[in-house]
């Protein structure tokens, strides 16, 4: 179990452990170059790719990528059709170079709307690469922040009735899809918008967050890496105050620094 960031003070990091990316932009991608709004989800799996070889490169242990939320079935069903097919074409293919490449997958999400063969494809994917320890890449797939609360509620409910109104945080937190991962350093939405559409709700409690309006098939290693200068510039409070963040560096090293923006 990883510490949760509001009952202790994680260390801070220079890379971040833990980076959570809205994909968003993929039909824009595609309107502005006058192609099918899904020729831009194909595109994304591109950039998908390149990005599991940039969080290994800079040494990021989780990767997670919002791929369907549960309400991206509102969509036209020919582009969640196109979006399913994607999905278990991309795993297909991508499995044998993840393993490869030291990668566990992970997806999370109500699986039980899948098809079978799908699930049985996200299960043996899961499977073949649970003992890989270079970079843990989580799909969230027909997810949503208020679904994993309420799964996780229930779970807690279900598993101990008899503490019904005295449950704690931490009790609730091993029921939440993502408990194997630290919470988010860094969360990343492209496209432009700047919600959080019902993605990692619990976890992005004290999460940096960044906006782009690159698109998500014009993201790429170097945007990732501004992505990251942005979130080596702020000071992570956790709710204390600049001084007290200063009098820990003071104590940390001999002679204090004062690089650490105090404003
Ligand atoms: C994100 O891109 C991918 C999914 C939601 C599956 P969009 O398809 O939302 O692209 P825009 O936002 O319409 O440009
Ligand atoms: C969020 O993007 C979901 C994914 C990227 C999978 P959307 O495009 O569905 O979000 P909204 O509808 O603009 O909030
Ligand atoms: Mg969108």
């Amino acid at each position: 179990m990883f510490a949760s960031t509001t009952t202790a003070i994680p260390e801070s990091v220079a890379v971040p452990r833990h980076v959570a990316i809205i994909m968003d932009g993929n039909g824009r991608w595609a309107k502005k170059r006058m192609l099918p709004r899904v020729a831009g989800h194909k595109q994304g799996v591109d950039t998908v790719r390149e990005m599991v070889k940039a969080c290994i490169e800079r040494g990021i242990g989780y990767l997670t990528l919002f791929a369907f939320s549960s309400e991206n079935w509102r969509r036209p069903p020919e582009e969640v059709g196109f979006l399913m097919n994607l999905f278990v074409a991309a795993l297909e293919r991508e499995i044998g170079r993840l393993h490869a490449n030291g990668v566990r997958l992970r997806v999370v999400g109500d699986l039980s709307a899948f098809e079978p063969r799908l699930i049985d494809l996200i299960r043996r994917g899961e499977n073949v690469t649970a003992e890989n320890k270079q970079l843990t890449l989580t799909i969230a797939a027909n997810y949503g922040g208020r679904w994993d609360l309420m799964q996780a509620l229930n779970g807690l409910a279900l598993a101990y009735p008899e503490k019904a109104g005295e449950y704690a945080e931490s009790d609730l937190a091993p029921f939440l899809s993502m408990s194997y991962a630290p919470e988010p350093d860094l969360f990343i939405r492209t496209g432009g918008e700047q919600r959080i559409s019902n993605f990692l709700l619990w976890q992005l409690a004290y999460s940096e967050l960044y906006f782009t309006d690159k698109y998500w098939p014009d993201f790429d290693a170097a945007a990732l890496d501004d992505a990251i200068g942005s979130f080596q510039q702020r000071e992570r409070r956790f709710g204390r105050t600049s001084e007290q963040l200063l009098a820990v560096d003071a104590a940390v090293s001999p002679t204090p620094t004062f690089s650490r923006n105090a404003g």
